[in-house]
């Protein structure tokens, strides 16, 4: 396709990551990864010590903060204020907060913004979240909605992070659960989302499906 958007939504562990940048490597195209927007956001906030109850101190931070998203598929790059910053976003600390910053309004206007321009400046790129269907593009060509079991979400998560699979999998029930209650844009599948399940489907398999899917409508 000549331009084409496409929405991954779902719950941490569904996949959405691996099958994102690979469907944006297939198509030629860019990558954005949302999560990690509000995770160097959260980073951010942890570096300056303030407190996550604080709703105004954290906004304060993320409007003086400058971010710089890579989108290559293959790399995909972030720096806050000049630091490198792609393995202390993945980190517990930053795993541990990052709900809470996510749902503070200001916040998320604040980089839906963002992703807005980004998603315009690209003629093709994949975007992966949770409220990408919903709220940031909702003219998507291809709005895709993955999940999977809770137990295959642990078990990948752990496999990644060679972490203990019972403590992922509390982690991203008790994240899955603030994501979906929180009052500002929550986790939700889009009426005209369409779902895939990858319990059991392997990477090649799930990016086939959506190349398909998006060769149909584009
Ligand atoms: O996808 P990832 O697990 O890196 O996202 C980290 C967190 O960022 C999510 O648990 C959620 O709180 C928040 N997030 C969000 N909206 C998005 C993407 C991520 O609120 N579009």
């Amino acid at each position: 396709p000549e331009r084409c958007v496409v929405a991954v939504d779902g719950p941490s562990g569904s996949g959405k990551s691996t099958v994102s940048r690979r469907l944006a490597t297939a198509i030629d195209g860019v990558y954005l990864d949302t999560g990690a927007m509000y995770r160097a956001i959260t980073w951010a906030v942890l570096q300056a010590g303030a407190d996550l109850q604080d709703a105004d101190a954290i906004v304060k931070i993320a409007q003086e903060t400058t971010l710089s998203i890579g989108t290559d598929p293959l790399a995909p790059r972030f720096r806050v204020n000049g630091t490198d910053v792609d393995a202390a976003i993945r980190g517990p600390e930053v795993t541990g907060a990052v709900s809470a910053v996510a749902a503070v309004p200001a916040v998320r206007a604040m980089l839906v913004r963002l992703q807005r321009e980004i998603i315009s400046a690209a003629p093709r790129i994949v975007v992966e979240g949770r409220d990408i269907a919903t709220v940031v593009a909702p003219d998507a060509e291809l709005k895709v909605y993955l999940t999977a079991s809770a137990a295959a979400r642990a078990q990948r998560r752990s496999a990644e992070d060679a972490t203990d699979v019972a403590a992922t999998e509390a982690d991203l029930n008790r994240r899955d659960q603030l994501d979906s209650s929180r009052a500002a844009d929550p986790l939700r599948q889009a009426d005209d989302a369409v779902t895939v399940d990858t319990t059991g489907m392997g990477i090649d398999e799930v990016v086939a499906h959506l190349l398909s899917m998006l060769n149909s409508k584009v």
